[in-house]
């Protein structure tokens, strides 16, 4: 029988401060930024779901490549009883993942939109009656507490979410992934790799404009929040390749000069015409550099798998000197 749990480590009061918080530091510094978490209520679920389904947008579909490919690989090695899957949203792409692992009992989906964690927990039970299903609603960038399940463990962070995380984040998060790997667990991460700026700046600028429309939900959810009153029309979405960073910024122009109300904060806030809020970076990667970040947070590279194309990556790491060198690609 399939058991269904959630464990909320974000109650409604906690996400309200946290996202108090976040608006007031992002509205307040020049220049403006808000942190892509907040893109995440029902609705920017649905609009990413609908991202992942565009023509320009090649991350999910070159990751899903990678994964029907390797995933019979990916279970032989890892051998995984508990898969954590972080920032897990439809759980989509992670049902090859469940199919291949012989000896799956929990799959622990952490997120931080509900409507996702609901959603892809039925779903799954519908299709795998015999798992337990542990979500948690929590913030993946915050201490987490695992429920106990039996090990090996398979910690799996899909989608190139890590480079919606600054370099200083990263180290941090990977950090504190390694403290949850034991000997005998696995790290599986997708990372999108530098490419030609024109093919990127498509991917996060497609032509029926549901990136824009995903952008511009950040300000929906702080007027329904906070009652704010932010209009979407008065901001236009806009992608721009960072070369020196090498990652794509996301931002938010004001059309005109306008100023924006934000009740629960008590705060007026200005905006030039032209002014922007950087609301995603999305960085790009290269096989060195993965390298380098996980051997620094104490993560060894045992396997690095692309798509046929070369587009998009996958590294199953493990912690520090438990690797064993026959298996190293
Ligand atoms: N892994 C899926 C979804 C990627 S979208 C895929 O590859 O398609 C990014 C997901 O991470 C969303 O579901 C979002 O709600 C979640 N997310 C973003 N920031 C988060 C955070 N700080 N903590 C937990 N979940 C987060
Ligand atoms: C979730 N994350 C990996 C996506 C990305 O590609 O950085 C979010 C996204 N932003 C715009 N389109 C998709």
């Amino acid at each position: 029988m399939s058991v269904f749990q959630m464990t909320r480590t974000l109650d409604e009061h906690a996400a309200d401060r946290a996202l108090r918080k976040d608006v007031l530091r992002g509205m307040t510094r020049v220049p403006k930024e808000l942190p892509p978490k907040w893109f995440y209520d029902a609705r920017g679920s649905e609009l990413f779901e609908e991202i992942t389904r565009l023509p320009e947008y090649y991350p999910t579909r070159a990751e899903r490549e990678i994964l029907l490919e390797r995933a019979r690989e990916i279970a032989a090695v890892s051998g995984a009883r508990t898969l954590v899957e972080l920032g897990s949203g439809s759980s989509e792409k992670t049902r090859h993942l469940i199919e291949a692992l012989p000896a799956l009992e929990t799959y622990v989906p952490v997120d931080v939109s509900e409507s996702a964690l609901t959603g892809a927990a039925e779903s799954l039970l519908e299709a795998h009656p015999g798992l337990n299903v542990h979500a948690l609603l929590a913030d993946f960038t915050a201490p987490l507490h695992l429920p106990d399940s039996p090990g090996p463990r398979l910690v799996v962070f899909l989608g190139g979410t890590i480079g919606n995380l600054l370099p200083a984040e990263r180290a941090v998060f990977l950090a504190s992934v390694r403290a949850m790997l034991s000997p005998g667990d696995a790290l599986l991460m997708g990372t999108d790799l530098v490419k030609d700026e024109a093919v990127l700046v498509a991917a996060y600028d497609d032509a029926q404009g549901v990136t824009a429309e995903f952008d511009k939900n950040v300000l929906a959810v702080i007027d329904r929040e906070l009652g704010a009153d932010f209009h979407t029309a008065d901001f236009e979405h806009v992608a721009v390749w960072n070369r020196e960073h090498e990652w794509i910024e996301m931002r938010l122009r004001a059309r005109s000069a306008v100023t924006v109300k934000i009740r629960a904060l008590d705060l007026v806030v200005p905006f030039e015409e032209g002014e922007e809020i950087l609301t995603e970076i999305s960085a790009k990667f290269r096989h060195e550099g993965v390298r380098k970040e996980l051997a620094e947070a104490g993560l060894e590279l045992a396997h690095w798998w692309t798509d046929s194309a070369g587009r998009f990556a996958l590294s199953l790491s493990v912690a520090d000197g438990s690797v064993d060198s026959d298996a190293v690609d």
